[in-house]
């Protein structure tokens, strides 16, 4: 999953969006991923300024290649500013209706969807008391097997975190894949769904009565600064490049918030930007490549003033004088109780 629209890249000539990528790779949160021949960063090898890898794929906006994958070089840069960006304040509300689970002292039982390396369960399992069962979901099974690599091993209390994995298509989850959940999260995944996916998601988490966690879904805001001109003409291109394929991408959040109401859940929704600054240069660098290079694919005719833009943003960013803010909302849905739960 890119956007986040999550993209896979690939490599091209200056500003290419390219098709899919041999081996391929997204960002989600509006973001893109590397394919191609990747660097430690997911750049393409020898990749000129202009040369960009740009995305293409699920979330991106064009269409996602049928053996479409997530490089773990983008999942890996992008891990400390999704952990960084991450709405700590669902977490209470979500702790309570946990610690009020019938059978709660067996252990918490979580699933997550689009689990990728595992970033998700490295950022939450330590923040939960108790034993935990995390069922890792994912359709790359090189994927997954980094997950159980990179698996945490104990809960906030010392207890102890076990993984098991199921390959496959979370666009067929349903609640009898859910029996027995205590919770549901995903991280960076919303914005590369369709409607009928996140529609689907919803029933299966109402169904089993599961409370879900969904965060870093892109909402299609940037923020740089400095400002240039030209930023609102790329950002509305990028926009628009995510809406014109079937995915959600900006609109992902608001979908998900109404499919989950209307199931009855109680729904919130705060913020989760990522705060890039010269903490941050190779995935501002990335990410960077992947927006200017999705608007350009959707705009063709921006492409020569757009490559100057980028110069001059890689340069601001290389030289530590670049911050950008990039928008994203984390979502918590607590399904109607159906016992003493709160
Ligand atoms: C942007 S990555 C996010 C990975 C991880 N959650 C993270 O935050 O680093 C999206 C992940 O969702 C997986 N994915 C996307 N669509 C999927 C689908 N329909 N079924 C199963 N996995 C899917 C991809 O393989 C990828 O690992």
């Amino acid at each position: 999953m890119t956007t986040s629209a999550d993209m896979t890249m690939s490599a091209g000539g200056p500003l290419s969006t390219g098709g899919p990528l041999s081996t391929g790779a997204t960002g989600s949160s509006g973001t893109p991923a590397a394919a191609g021949p990747v660097g430690p960063a997911g750049v393409a090898a020898g990749a000129p300024v202009g040369g960009v890898l740009s995305m293409a794929g699920r979330g991106g906006d064009t269409p996602a290649p049928e053996d479409h994958q997530y490089a773990p070089q983008w999942l890996e840069l992008r891990e400390s500013a999704d952990a960084d960006a991450r709405a700590v304040d669902l977490l209470d509300p979500l702790r309570i209706r946990l610690a009020n689970l019938p059978g709660r002292a067996t252990g918490l039982t979580v699933h997550d969807l689009g689990c990728g390396t595992g970033s998700m369960g490295r950022w939450l399992a330590p923040r939960l008391d108790g034993a935990q069962r995390w069922v890792l979901h994912d359709q790359d099974p090189n994927l997954l097997r980094l997950a159980v690599a990179r698996a945490p091993r104990a809960a906030a209390d010392g207890s102890p975190v076990t993984v098991t994995t199921r390959r496959g298509d979370i666009g067929r989850l349903t609640a009898a894949d859910l029996d027995g959940a205590s919770l549901v999260t995903a991280s960076a995944l919303l914005d590369v769904l369709t409607r009928e996916e996140i529609e689907a998601l919803a029933a299966a988490c109402a169904g089993a009565g599961v409370p879900a966690l969904l965060t870093l879904s892109v909402v299609g805001r940037v923020d740089l600064v400095p400002a240039h001109p030209m930023d609102a003409e790329i950002a509305e291109a990028f926009n628009a490049h995510q809406r014109a394929s079937d995915l959600l991408g900006p609109d992902a959040i608001t979908t998900a918030c109404e499919a989950f109401a209307q199931r009855g859940a109680t729904v919130r929704v705060n913020p989760s930007p990522w705060q890039l600054d010269t903490r941050h240069t190779a995935l501002t660098e990335e990410w960077l490549r992947g927006w200017v290079g999705a608007a350009c694919e959707q705009r063709p005719e921006l492409t020569e003033r757009a490559e100057a833009y980028l110069r001059d943003r890689l340069a601001a960013n290389a030289a530590g004088e670049l911050r950008v803010v990039v928008h994203h909302s984390d979502l918590l849905a607590l399904p109607r109780p159906t016992g003493g739960a709160s």
